[in-house]
């Protein structure tokens, strides 16, 4: 929902942008925080879903940590604040370059994907006389009930160490002299609105920690990854995530051992309700078994809808504004919206039904905080997509 005087704003300003509520930012970042603190749990935010400035020096004044996926975002998280303390590095490619800026910056943790990533580490380390933190990822073998495209715990995925491998990491942990295990990690995908696959989730680190005990090696830290979903279809009426029940499902299966620290990866449910793609219409084409909205935002801008089918609610923002003396008519069409970009699948989304629009209309992509702009493309030479922010 837009206010009156936003959507004046909007009307001065070319298209498209991201617009970022960040009053809802901090409102949603307070929520999570308040939850994890309950139960001294630790959130790092997951910096691949928005590395807009703003938002990063947002998310960096509530304290949360940074979990990062390239040593760019290394570079991004410490140049903002965030403590070095609270810097992990996760990724199932890390470059060497990457690695020795990590080592370099002195982050907390690498979360390792593979057992020959582990010996690059230590073999990097050794020959700067460092000694690198390092977590296990584990593929633990659960489905997180999503699209198969956001799954990242099966044994099918790329991600990880499956478990059937741990006797030889614990091998290759006892022979690397630079590196030094503090805990395993886990993620098992991406918008999770299903809690009982979390508890899923916990019986598997609980197994897990124990095999690490019982073969000498203290688990320090529990890292249970990110993947809390968010509400796509409702935006206005459901803009916080459950923060409570996804932290309680932890605290309620999650074998915790006295002194260990539970950390969280959470991107998307911290970022992407505080955003939207506001675009305008360009030409509305009628046919005869299709009317077109075509867009000034396409795949370029935001390519979610194209390529996971992720449904995100799109809305004329002009026409719904009430008492604007925008709104002339009250007739509803059904449009496919689509972009201007020269390939087929350039279509946020087919038969939408929208107030009757036109050109010069502006339409708000709802819900596109996260992994939206971060995604943006210049392809067809478009331009870089920029940001305006709530004042
Ligand atoms: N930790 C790790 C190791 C990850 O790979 C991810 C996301 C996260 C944490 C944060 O997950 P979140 O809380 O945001 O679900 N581009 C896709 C989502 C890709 C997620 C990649 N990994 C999308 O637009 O749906």
């Amino acid at each position: 929902m837009f206010s009156i005087d936003t959507l004046t704003r909007f009307q001065a300003l070319e298209t498209p942008f991201y617009f970022y509520d960040l009053g809802l930012l901090s409102q949603t970042l307070k929520a999570c925080k308040t939850a994890a603190d309950k139960y001294g749990f630790h959130v790092h935010y997951a910096m691949k879903a928005n590395f807009d400035p703003k938002v990063l020096e947002t998310i960096q004044s509530f304290g949360l940590g940074a979990d990062c996926v390239s040593g760019n975002e290394v570079k991004a998280a410490i140049a903002t604040g965030f403590r070095k303390e609270q810097v992990v590095f996760a990724g199932v490619g890390k470059s060497d370059k990457e690695i020795n800026l990590a080592l370099d910056a002195d982050i907390f943790s690498f979360n390792v994907e593979s057992i020959q990533e582990l010996t690059i580490i230590n073999d990097l380390a050794k020959a700067k006389d460092k000694t690198a933190r390092v977590a296990i990822r584990i593929n633990p073998n659960v489905d997180a009930h999503t699209h198969h495209f956001i799954t990242t715990g099966l044994d099918e995925n790329k991600f990880g160490i499956n478990s059937w491998q741990l006797s030889e990491v614990a091998e290759t942990l006892r022979s690397c002299s630079n590196i030094q295990f503090i805990g395993i990690h886990f993620h098992i995908g991406s918008q999770i609105t299903d809690l009982t696959v979390y508890k899923s989730l916990c019986i598997r680190i609980n197994e897990m920690q124990t095999w690490f005990e019982d073969h000498g090696f203290p688990v320090k830290v529990l890292n249970a990854g990110g993947g809390l979903g968010v509400d796509y279809h409702h935006p206005d009426q459901d803009p916080i995530p459950d923060f409570e029940g996804y932290f309680k499902v932890f605290k309620d299966f999650l074998n915790v051992i006295p002194g260990q620290e539970v950390h969280f990866e959470l991107g998307r449910a911290l970022v992407a309700q505080s955003a939207s793609l506001i675009s305008r219409v360009l030409y509305v084409k009628y046919g005869q078994k299709k009317n077109f909205l075509v867009l000034d935002a396409g795949m370029t801008e935001l390519i979610r809808p194209m390529l996971y089918q992720a449904y995100m609610k799109i809305e004329n923002i002009s026409r719904n504004a009430q008492d604007s003396g925008l709104k002339t008519q009250d007739s509803r069409l059904k449009y496919d919206v689509v972009g201007p970009i020269c390939e087929s699948t350039d279509c946020f989304q087919k038969d939408v039904t929208l107030q009757e629009s036109f050109r010069g209309d502006l339409i708000a992509v709802r819900t596109a905080g996260a992994y939206g702009q971060v995604m943006a493309s210049r392809y067809n030479l478009r331009d870089a997509v920029g940001s305006v922010y709530s004042e």
